[in-house]
C-alpha cells in the first residue's frame, strides 16, 4: 500500500468531488509525484470524462468481478506520473455486481499500489466510512460548498469520522464565490466544521472550458484561479501527508 490513500467525499451530491479528486491527482503528478487515481463512484463514473479520456475497454467493474487482473485496467494519461483506473461509464451486463465487491479493491490493487506515492479515490456520494475504514491509513478529504446544507453534510461526516478514528485532511471548500451573498463566510464555516485545514478553490467558469476540452483545469488553464488554488491545495497535501 502507498503511504498516501486520500479517499475525497462528500455525502451531499454535485459538490464538487470529481472535479477536486481530477485536479488534486493531475496537480500531485504536476509536482513530480506518482500518482493512481481510481473511479471508486461506480454509480455516476465521471473521472475518464474529466480527463477526456474514452474509448477504454476494461474497467474497474471488470477487475471486481474477477475477468481481468487490475493491470489490465490501469491506463497512462499524458502525464507519465498519472495513471487511472476507470470505471465503467455505460454499463455492461453484470457490471452492477460490483458495487458490493469494491471492498475488495485493495486486495485486487496488492502491490501495484506500492509503486505510487499517492492513491486519489473519487467517490459516490454518501460512498460511507465504512469503505475509507477498510483501508489501512487512508485519510479523508471532505469536499462542500459553502452553503448551509453541504456544510451540515460535511460537518456530519467530519464529526463521524473523528469519532471512528478516521483522519480527515481538512475540508476543500468548493466554488467559493464572494458574490453570492447567501454563501457563508470563512467565520460561518469555522463555526460549523472543526477543522485544522480548510482549502478554498474559488468558482471559476474556466472549470467548464476545462471539462468541455476533457482536460483538467490545472493542466489546461495554468493561469486561472481555480488552477492556481488546485496547486496549493497538491503542495499542501503533499507535504502533510508525507510529514504528519
Ligand atoms: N470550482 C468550480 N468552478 C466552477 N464549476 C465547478 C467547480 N467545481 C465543480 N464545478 C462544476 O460543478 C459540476 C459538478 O462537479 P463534480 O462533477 O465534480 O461534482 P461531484 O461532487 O463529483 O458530483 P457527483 O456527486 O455526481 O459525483 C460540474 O459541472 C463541474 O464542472
Ligand atoms: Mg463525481
Amino acid at each position: 500500500m502507498p503511504s498516501n490513500v486520500i479517499v475525497v467525499m462528500s455525502p451531499k451530491g454535485g459538490v464538487g468531488k470529481t472535479t477536486v479528486s481530477v485536479n488534486l491527482a493531475a496537480a500531485l503528478a504536476s509536482i513530480g509525484k506518482r500518482v493512481l487515481i481510481v473511479d471508486a463512484n461506480l454509480d455516476t463514473p465521471h473521472v475518464a470524462i474529466y480527463y477526456g479520456f474514452v474509448g477504454y475497454k476494461n474497467s474497474l467493474e471488470d477487475v471486481l468481478n474477477g475477468k481481468i487482473q487490475v493491470n489490465e485496467a490501469i491506463y497512462k494519461t499524458e502525464n507519465p506520473n498519472l495513471h487511472i483506473l476507470p470505471a465503467r461509464v455505460f454499463k455492461n451486463k453484470g457490471d452492477g455486481n460490483a458495487q458490493y465487491k469494491l471492498i475488495n479493491l485493495f486486495h485486487h490493487l496488492g502491490r501495484i499500489a506500492e509503486s505510487y506515492d499517492f492513491l486519489i479515490l473519487d467517490s459516490k456520494p454518501s460512498a460511507g466510512l465504512d469503505f475509507v475504514k477498510l483501508i489501512k491509513n487512508a485519510s479523508m478529504l471532505i469536499v462542500s460548498m459553502p452553503e448551509i446544507a453541504s456544510m451540515i453534510e460535511a460537518k456530519k461526516l467530519n464529526e463521524e469520522s473523528m469519532a471512528s478514528g478516521v483522519r480527515v485532511l481538512g475540508i476543500v471548500l468548493n466554488r467559493v464565490n464572494k458574490k453570492i451573498s447567501g454563501h457563508m463566510n470563512d467565520a460561518e464555516v469555522s463555526r460549523i466544521v472543526e477543522t485544522k485545514n480548510i482549502w478554498k478553490i474559488p468558482e471559476d467558469f474556466n472549470v467548464f472550458e476545462a471539462l468541455k476540452k476533457g482536460i483538467p483545469i490545472v493542466w489546461q488553464n495554468q493561469k486561472s484561479l481555480a488552477s492556481k488554488a488546485f496547486l496549493e491545495l497538491a503542495r499542501e497535501v503533499a507535504s502533510r501527508s508525507l510529514h504528519e
